[in-house]
């Protein structure tokens, strides 16, 4: 059976009453395509954690139609997160926040904060807004893969992933691919300056120049302590960066460096937007065509590049 779903009012509709009837709805999002559930029921939510093989002490992030739903969720905003979350929602960006008693242990795995974002896509907010009609209040997504896999950037690639995990009454919402192809960036608005946690499209420039504070950067490194390392957006081909790439090997490389004789190019952008849009496709792209290797020439740069780097950082093959 399929569980896409073109998006009509009527679609977008029935998917905020499965919502609320405590069904799974992916759907797109400018970033990532989200699994989500309605963040108010421990039922639903549970089953978010069953389908990604995730941790339960993971917090997710809560969707919200607008700014305004920010007081349910948080408390004691600072100034400085408001003047965050005019700036740059709808947007790729989440704030953590400290939670309000809505937000419980199983949305925020036992932590005090939640995190918040209100997605720039057309379909994602017609949802959360559709699920605030049938009295929803925010809808908990975490992306929609198996724990530990890439992001899924379509509808096809989150039914290739999560199909065998859903459930008759599951829906896969199509919104064609994500714009930006790269997880939000995530910033801890609890501290008296913004700290990022994830690196993505809202850059650490636009953040002083939102805010005039300095952004923090929370260690990069953090994960590969912790050893976590690679089991994170990690395809099964094993990732190598900034090498020569062989014949039969994958390769992920700005436009302007040539494809060597036997190697499989899976994306050559020309800007560093294309690179972010594509780079997770290619990825399970390699993973398809059944390769061992995929090598991955990194961007140059800040921004957007830098977040492509931290993830493409996590996703390489460490000995
Ligand atoms: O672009 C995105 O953020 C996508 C789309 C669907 O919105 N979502 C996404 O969710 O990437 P997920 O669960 O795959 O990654 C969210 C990250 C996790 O690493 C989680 O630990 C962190 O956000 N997170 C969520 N709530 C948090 C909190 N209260 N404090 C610290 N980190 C938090
Ligand atoms: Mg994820």
């Amino acid at each position: 059976m399929s569980f896409l779903s073109i998006c009509t009012t009527e679609t977008i509709k029935s998917a905020a009453l499965a919502l609320k009837n405590r069904h799974l709805v992916a759907f797109p999002t400018e970033t990532v395509y989200g699994l989500g559930a309605d963040a108010e029921d421990a039922h639903a939510v549970a089953r978010i954690y069953e389908v990604k093989g995730r941790p339960a002490d993971h917090p997710l992030i809560v969707h919200i139609a607008s700014l305004d739903a920010m007081g349910q969720w948080a408390q004691d905003i600072s100034e400085y997160a408001i003047t965050l979350a005019r700036d740059f929602w709808p947007g790729p960006m989440t704030l953590v926040l400290k939670r309000s008693d809505l937000a419980k242990d199983f949305i925020t795995g036992g932590q005090e904060t939640v995190g918040l974002r209100v997605p720039a896509h057309p379909i994602a907010l017609a949802l959360i807004k559709e699920f605030s009609a049938v009295g929803g209040k925010g809808v908990a997504a975490p992306s929609a893969n198996r724990f530990g896999a890439v992001s899924p950037t379509t509808a096809k690639a989150v039914e290739e992933e999560l199909a065998p995990y859903l459930l008759e009454s599951d829906l896969i919402l199509n919104g064609g691919p994500s714009l930006i192809g790269l997880e939000s960036t995530i910033i801890d608005c609890t501290g008296p300056a913004p700290m990022i946690l994830r690196l993505g499209a809202i850059t650490p420039l636009m953040i002083e120049e939102s805010t005039g504070l300095v952004a923090l950067e929370s260690n990069p490194n953090a994960t590969r302590v912790s050893g976590s390392l690679d089991s994170h957006y990690s395809p099964k081909a094993k990732v190598l960066l900034d090498v020569i790439a062989e014949s039969g090997d994958g390769l992920i490389a700005p436009d302007q460096i040539p494809t060597p004789n036997g190697v499989i190019r899976l994306s050559a952008p020309s800007s560093i937007e294309q690179y972010a849009r594509e780079l997770y496709l290619a990825l399970r792209k390699a993973d398809q065509l059944g390769l061992g290797v995929v090598v991955v020439v990194q961007p140059g740069g800040e921004g957007l590049a830098a977040a492509i780097r931290d993830r493409l950082g996590r996703s390489a093959f460490v000995e």
